[in-house]
């Protein structure tokens, strides 16, 4: 392996979802940095144009699509999109998901179904025809590299998380399975998960206020103490902290790793 390039994505296609604002912008920013060509969707249509032009400003080859992970067809033509603007796909980030802070005895059926069908059934339909298209005979057919973003929620228990918890775990096991099976097929596609901590974005501030919202913290500054103390570092995680692990798990440094799952949590999972 030459190390100085095996961190490199010079002359690959990555696709990134969700990718309007918080982790998912800063992954393609990352990304892009490290030589790819990027793609980014989110059913946020400004969102998306937005992250492109923040891209196109620093030199980046990038091109935007309004994507609702939920949909099959946009998947398809998401997919399509990229490889016909950027030609091919290598690298697919599900990153795309949603939270909502919840007691599970007061958790609705209709979020419990929301959350699932944002951070399963969207990284699942990411999986499948992110495998078709990189699969031999694929219409982009050169292997390729899926990283899904789960969560130390998909790891450990978190209060009035049950919802996003269950998805979380979901998405780990669904990437081992799709590991395993692009691994025995011989398609050369590697498939792993992320579990960041908590990160202060637009979901990490949902999740205080939730915390607040359901009397589990009597005020935010609490809440964030609480949070805080979960993670043996110290400090909550920052977007490139996900974003860095992002590029080594797309990279050939990863070659030999598939269905693993990462923990990029500042000692959460390990406490
Ligand atoms: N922030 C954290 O602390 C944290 C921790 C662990 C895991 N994660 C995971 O990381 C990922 C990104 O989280 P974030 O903090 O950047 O969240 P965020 O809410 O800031 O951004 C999520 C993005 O996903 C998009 N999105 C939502 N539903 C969509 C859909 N149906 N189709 C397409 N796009 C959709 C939103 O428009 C938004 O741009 C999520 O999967 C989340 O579960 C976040």
């Amino acid at each position: 392996m030459d190390y100085r390039t095996a961190f490199r994505l010079d002359g690959k296609v990555a696709l990134v979802t969700g990718a309007a604002r918080g982790l998912g912008r800063e992954i393609a920013r990352a990304l892009a940095a490290v030589g790819a060509k990027v793609a980014v969707s989110d059913i946020i249509d400004d969102g998306a144009r937005a992250t492109v032009e923040w891209l196109r400003a620093s030199g980046a080859d990038a091109r935007g699509f309004v994507h609702d992970v939920t949909d099959e067809t946009q998947w398809q033509q998401t997919i399509a999109g990229t490889i016909e603007a950027l030609g091919g796909l290598d690298i697919l980030v599900n990153n795309a998901g949603v939270e909502s802070g919840a007691l599970l005895a007061e958790c609705t059926v209709e979020d419990f179904h929301r959350i699932q069908d944002v951070n399963v059934t969207g990284t699942f339909l990411g999986c499948k025809h992110a495998i078709r298209a990189m699969s031999p005979g694929g219409a982009a057919g050169r292997g390729g590299a899926i990283v899904n973003l789960s969560s130390a929620a998909g790891m450990i228990g978190v209060i009035a998380h049950s919802a996003y918890g269950a998805s979380k775990g979901a998405v780990r096991a669904l990437t081992k399975a799709a590991a395993v099976e692009c691994g025995r097929l011989g398609v050369g596609v590697r498939v792993n998960s992320l579990h960041p901590g908590l990160i202060l974005t637009a979901m990490g501030e949902q999740l205080l206020d939730g915390l607040v919202r359901l009397g589990l913290a009597p005020d935010r500054k609490q809440a964030q103490a609480a949070l805080l103390a979960l993670h043996p570092i110290g400090r909550f995680g920052e977007p490139a902290d996900v974003a860095a692990a992002v590029i080594y798990l797309a990279s050939d440094a990863a070659r030999w790793v598939t269905g693993a799952e990462l923990s990029v949590d500042g000692g959460v999972v390990a406490a």
